[in-house]
């Protein structure tokens, strides 16, 4: 028993459907070129989390219940266009023999065999809750997006590790990983625009918007005397809050409100979506935060303690500040003389700041499970529960 009603097991419910998800993602992404091909699909060869097309399935299942301002079709649009998208720009690169003549063309992730039978809806017979191929196909482009947002992520922060691998920028050089990143998001963009749902494709494109403004409110500290922001008059914890929902609850939240949209849900069950996702993802970030100082590299598959070397000052450093004022002129600083790392880490974890930290993002998942009260019960609404305490209790 847990909060919701008895366990749900989120691979029951959407796991056929997260299976095929980086299958999907390679036919989305085939190159011509050996070498892009090879950066593009690089972090999806490691173990993804996949907590973004898992919470937008849940969504569909959770929404699909609820009422409709739109009947949808239930085969959509962009199955009917038979190119696959792998083939549209691959190039034609002949192989030389040793005398120099042509032996044979190459092409790649040309695998169209049966392409539509993956994506007929799936009914739930347990509960009668329904999947659509746009929904499903919505979670491969935001898996996209997020992956090429790591990738340009990985370079700006110097990672040399991710997923426990290599990071992109370590094993093939800056140059490559940020192309691979555009790549991605170009194709991510062709699957969009198939979808034909324009909502859809503003929100989606925004989010791309609001991960790169995201990561420049992060480049400019917005740091600042007396608690104020001098971009404005924001406080410097109100700046933090902002940046977050930028580079990580945006995301989640216009993709949690695009798969509603697509199921054609009615605007307050849509609003619904969105709270969830925005809550859910205000309270991951958080929690990322705080396993910045409290997990090993080892664990977490990333460069740990990261932040503070940075120069940047999450919410446990912001939180410890209003104990230890000292904190303030390192913060200020970016952390950059001999020192400031390890004196703000020490305070860091004397002080309450990770404990108050865990509480904020503890409030928003409440606000994300108190956003759902308003949807008919079904397994996936108590999934959508129980995955709030997951995200808290974490380790990686
Ligand atoms: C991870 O944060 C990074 C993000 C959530 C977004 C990064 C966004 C960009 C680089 C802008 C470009 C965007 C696109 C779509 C190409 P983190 O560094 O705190 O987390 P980490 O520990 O996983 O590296
Ligand atoms: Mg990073
Ligand atoms: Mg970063």
């Amino acid at each position: 028993e847990k909060k919701g009603g008895p366990v749900v097991d989120t691979k029951q419910l959407v796991g056929d459907d997260l299976k095929d998800l980086k299958n999907n993602i390679r036919n989305l992404l085939g190159s011509g070129h050996p070498m892009l091909d090879t950066v593009s699909k690089y972090y999806f060869s490691a173990d993804g989390k996949h907590i973004r097309p898992l919470i937008i399935l849940l969504i569909a299942q959770a929404t699909s219940l609820a009422p409709k301002k739109v009947h949808v079709k239930v085969k959509d649009s962009y199955e009917e266009i038979d190119t696959p998208i792998s083939e549209l720009s691959n190039f034609y690169i002949p192989t030389l023999d040793n005398n120099g003549e042509e032996a044979s063309a190459s092409t790649t992730g040309n695998n169209t065999s049966n392409v539509n039978s993956i994506y007929l809806p799936r009914i739930n017979e347990a509960d009668q809750t329904v999947i659509l191929p746009s929904q499903r196909r919505l979670g491969e482009i935001v898996e996209m997006i997020h992956t090429a947002s790591l990738l340009h992520d990985d370079v700006i922060d110097l990672a040399d590790k991710r997923r426990n691998l290599l990071s992109a920028n370590e094993s093939f050089g800056n140059k490559m990983a940020v192309l691979g990143g555009d790549f991605l998001l170009a194709r991510a963009s062709i699957a969009l625009a198939r979808l034909r749902n324009h909502e859809v494709t503003e929100l989606i494109s925004t989010v791309i918007a609001n991960l790169v403004e995201g990561e420049f409110m992060q480049l400019r500290n917005g740091q600042v005397e007396n608690g104020k922001n001098r971009n404005g008059n924001m406080t410097t914890f109100e700046y933090y809050m902002e940046k977050t929902y930028m580079k990580t609850a945006s995301l989640i939240s216009k993709s949690c409100r695009s798969s509603a949209v697509l199921g054609g849900a009615t605007d307050e069950v849509c609003d619904i979506a969105y709270t969830y996702g925005k809550n859910i993802g205000l309270a991951f970030q958080l929690v990322d935060d705080m396993l910045d100082f409290t997990v090993s590299s080892d664990e977490f598959g990333k460069p740990a303690g990261a932040d503070l070397k940075l120069g940047l000052a999450t919410a446990p450093v912001l939180f410890a500040w209003e104990e230890y004022p000292e904190l303030g002129k390192l913060i200020k600083r970016n952390f950059d003389q001999e020192g400031d790392v390890e004196l703000a880490w020490e305070l860091v974890l004397k002080s309450q700041g990770l404990a108050q930290t865990r509480m904020l993002a503890q409030s928003h998942c409440q606000k994300a499970i108190s956003a759902l009260d308003g949807l008919p019960d079904s397994l996936a609404k108590t999934a959508l529960i129980q995955l709030t305490e997951k995200v808290l209790d974490r380790k990686k």
